[in-house]
């Protein structure tokens, strides 16, 4: 993307106080949809070794990487007064804790399935689960290569690594949100669920659009650049 394009969608980095109450707004929906997730997992079955697949996840996906993309599209109220710089590092901080998370919970529900003597893989949710961390970690493998994309110049345009890179975590990120709501609506199908399964689900596309919409706007504008 050259510089002028890409400034301009940045230009505004101060936060207008309606987009200040719609970040507070969402970020309040995530902790209810996450909070709501997890408590509801834990009431049902307790803190058993299947309680942090998940727990984590929704830790990983939802509050984390929310926030990490948020921040990179200076979107985020958390660091508004933050140069560029520790904006990219606040995001692979964030990005690494949300990996670790994820690789924990996937080795917890890997054993408990094993314990249980079930064979792995049979459900939609899960062949999503596996397709989606498998992005994730690619897409993690990426943000290192878009870190030191300036130093990378001779070999790859880094509007071409900045635009593969805001690609796969867009497509990360809307996988997740489709195997989080696989994932309970298999598993709650309880009188109560018939109305609380789609109020998450809007709740849920509500915050991937918010969270979403300004990385996709940048992503188009790159990709046009590339292409022009
Ligand atoms: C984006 C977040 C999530 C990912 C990437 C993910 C991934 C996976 C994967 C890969 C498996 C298969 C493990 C195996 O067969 O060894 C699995 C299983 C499972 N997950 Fe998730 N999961 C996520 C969120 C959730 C949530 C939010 C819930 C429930 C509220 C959930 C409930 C389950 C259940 C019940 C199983 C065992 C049954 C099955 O294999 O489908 N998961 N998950």
């Amino acid at each position: 993307m050259s510089i002028e394009s890409e400034s301009g969608i940045r230009a505004k980095k101060e936060m207008t106080s309606t987009a200040k109450y719609l970040n507070m707004a969402i970020l309040i929906i995530i902790l209810g949809v996450s909070a709501y997730i997890i408590g509801r997992i834990v009431n049902d079955i307790g803190v058993v070794l299947f309680t942090y697949h998940p727990t984590f996840m929704v830790l990983g996906y939802l509050i984390l990487m929310s926030n990490a993309i948020l921040i990179m599209a200076d979107s985020s109220i958390l660091t508004t007064n933050m140069s560029h710089q520790n904006r990219i590092t606040a995001h692979w901080i964030i990005q690494l804790c949300a990996l670790i998370l994820f690789v924990i919970a996937q080795i917890c529900i890997f054993t408990h399935k094993n314990n249980l003597g079930k064979s792995h893989f049979q459900t939609t949710h899960s062949i999503f689960g596996l397709i989606t961390v498998s992005l994730t970690m690619l897409s993690a493998i990426g943000g290192v290569f878009t870190k030191y994309a300036m130093q990378l110049r001779n070999t790859v345009k880094p509007v071409v690594l900045k635009c593969f890179h805001s690609f796969a975590g867009i497509l990360v990120y809307i996988l997740a949100v489709i195997t989080m709501i696989l994932g309970f609506s298999q598993m709650w199908n309880e009188d109560k669920d018939a109305y609380i399964k789609p109020i998450l689900i809007v709740l849920i596309v509500i915050i991937a659009f918010f969270i979403l919409i300004k990385s996709f706007v940048l992503f188009i504008s790159r990709f046009k650049d590339i292409i022009a």
